[in-house]
């Protein structure tokens, strides 16, 4: 097993292609040092420069376990799965962190490249490293009342953190 960097630009269209075809990427957190990784699935993601870097907008709302490690420790990695790990993506979309090792579960192994604090997953074909460098918040008062309505019954509004791509990497065999 090998990873190779590759422009983060080449990973675009092969996310967005991904969420399409198996359902979401695989965001992996972590919080204090020495302890477990965390993932969960994501289906709201932004790829594009701003403030003259590279950057992806992940959408994560405060109920989620991976708010409380953003919060710990401002940095994640954006990781795409294959078909065959369909099951992990919908597993990582149903069940918490807090009661449950999902990379266990999963059959997910992590891996720490280049001394980057939150690890890539092996199993997936790409992974895109990002340092946290502007939160956000949706704002009740400034969402179009249909949106509102839609995705936020329980005023469960996302905190949207802009992470600056410090390195994109693809599988080779
Ligand atoms: C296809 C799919 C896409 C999802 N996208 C998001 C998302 O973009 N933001 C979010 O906050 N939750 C999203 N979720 C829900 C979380 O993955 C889910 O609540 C997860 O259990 C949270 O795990 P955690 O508590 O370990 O962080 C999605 C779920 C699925 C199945």
């Amino acid at each position: 097993m090998h990873f190779e960097k590759v422009s983060w630009k080449e990973l675009g269209p092969l996310a967005w292609q991904t969420i399409e075809e198996v359902g979401g990427l695989l965001l992996v957190t972590q919080g204090k040092r020495n302890s477990t990784p965390n993932v969960m699935t994501i289906g709201w993601v932004l790829f594009g420069t701003v403030w003259g870097r590279p950057e992806i907008a992940v959408f994560v709302r405060p109920s989620r376990f991976t708010h409380v490690l953003l919060e710990e420790q401002p940095a994640f990695t954006v990781n795409i799965p294959s078909p065959s790990l369909s099951r992990a993506v919908e597993e990582c979309g149903k069940r918490s962190g807090r009661d449950t090792d999902k990379f266990a579960l999963c059959g997910l192994t992590p891996l720490y490249l280049e001394g980057f604090p939150v690890p890539s997953i092996v199993e997936c074909i790409a992974s895109i490293q990002c340092v946290v460098v502007e939160k956000s918040h949706v704002e009740s008062d400034s969402l179009l009342p249909s949106i509102r309505e839609m995705y936020y019954p329980q005023d469960d509004y996302h905190t949207i953190y802009f992470g600056e791509v410090q390195a994109a990497w693809k599988h080779t065999k």
